[in-house]
Order: C-alpha cells, then structure tokens, then sequence
C-alpha cells in the first residue's frame, strides 16, 4: 500500500502550508483536496448556478472535469483542461466551496479522483473529511487546528501579502461560518477521526507543526 498521510482541520488552520512542507521532505506528493471543491465552485460560480439548489449543481458536475498535474512539485488543478491555480483562492470561491461541498454528487466525483491519487502515490493529502472518509487506513492522520482569532489573524496577513485588502472582524466571522457549515453538514462533516492526532498550532511555528507531523511517521 502506498504511504499516506492525511491532514483535516478547519479553514486557515495552516494546513496547505504544513502539508507542503511535509510532503517535500518525505518526497511525496501534496494533493490539496480543498483545491479541488474550489475548482467545482469556481466552476458553479461562472456558470451562474446556485449553490444552495442541489439539483441544479449536482447535474453541472457532468460539464466540470477537474483534473491535476505536477509542475516542479507544485499542484496544478485544471478545470476543464484551463489551469484555474490563480483563481482558486479568494474569499468568494472559498465560501461557495463551503456551500458546494455539501452536495453528495459533486463529493463523490472529486474524492473518486482522490482515492484514485492516494492508490497510486505517496501521499499527503489535506481537507476536512480524508482521515475520516477518503482515506480512512492511512498510516498518519492529524487534526490540524487552532484559535479562530490566530486563523482569522493568517488569513488576513496572506491577503495583505497579495496586496489585496480585507477586514480581519469580517474573515474571523466567515471563518466562523463556514467551520459550522462543515462541521454540521450531513454528509462527510468535518470532525476528528478517533485515530488522528490533535495538534493545535495557535502558539506554535509552522517548523514546529511540521517536525510533529514528521514524527509521527517515524
Ligand atoms: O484553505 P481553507 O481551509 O480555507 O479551505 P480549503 O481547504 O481550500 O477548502 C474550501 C472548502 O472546501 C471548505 O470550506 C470545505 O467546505 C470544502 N472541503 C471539503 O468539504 N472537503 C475537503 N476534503 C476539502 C475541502
């Protein structure tokens, strides 16, 4: 079997940050599962589609094929063969990924293609449900967390690092929101698997987060 390693957490816990790290120094791939539900509400979102009608979305998932390449290490998601990398992470694309994600069709097309990345790779692999649904064997799982304040506090210095402008009362309170909307949808919420390691990073560095992680391999 190959080895895998699956992060969850809630939003801005720091796990696409961890993970890539991780993942460098055991020389696996990152798959950024997260990404992928980004890429299908991009996909939503230009298509005019409401999020909220499961209907509507479930039958737009037939005319959106995510796929991902690798480029020096680096993830690729391709929406509709389109490198969509560039539009994926901002606000608006995050909160109707959080709406999407709840829709059972379009979860069983995108962790389809994760199952079929984690058989045939070294993985590790972040996102809210991987150590509880998509992966549930791998040989390490984490549950990635830590204050909504610090991850409200990241996510604002992320976009400040883009130059964009943001509000951080605004992003704590859609943080707030959308760890509800994962925690108590019906299918695959966010929680913690019995067998995942809680590691809460509030006051610790992202070395110290990643040295853990690799010790847990060990
Ligand atoms: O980076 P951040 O933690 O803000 O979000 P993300 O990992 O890019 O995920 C965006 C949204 O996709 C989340 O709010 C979840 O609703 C959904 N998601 C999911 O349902 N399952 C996953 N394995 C990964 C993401």
């Amino acid at each position: 079997m190959s080895y895998q390693i699956a992060i969850d957490g809630p939003a801005g816990a720091g796990k696409s940050t961890i993970a890539k790290i991780v993942a460098k120094k055991k020389g696996f791939i990152y798959v950024d599962t997260g990404a992928m539900y980004r890429a299908m509400a991009l996909h939503m979102i230009k298509n005019n589609i409401d999020g909220n009608d499961s209907e509507k979305v479930a039958k737009e998932c037939d005319n959106a094929n995510v796929t991902l390449k690798y480029i020096d290490g680096e993830q690729v998601v391709l929406l509709n063969d389109e490198n969509v990398n560039a539009f994926l992470r901002t606000e608006e694309v995050g909160n109707m990924a959080s709406i999407t994600a709840k829709n059972p069709t379009l979860r069983k097309k995108v962790t389809d293609l994760q199952i079929e990345l984690a058989n045939t790779n070294d993985v590790v692999m972040d996102g809210r449900d991987i150590g509880t649904c998509v992966l549930p064997n791998a040989q390490v799982k984490v549950y990635l967390t830590a204050s909504s304040e610090v991850r409200a506090k990241r996510r604002y210095d992320e976009l400040m690092a883009k130059g964009e402008s943001a509000d951080i009362k605004k992003i704590e309170e859609d943080i707030i929101l959308r760890d509800h909307q994962d925690m108590t949808r019906e299918i695959s919420p966010l929680k913690q698997a019995d067998d995942a390691v809680l590691v809460d990073s509030s006051n610790m560095t992202i070395e110290e987060v990643a040295d853990k992680i690799i010790s847990l391999c060990e």
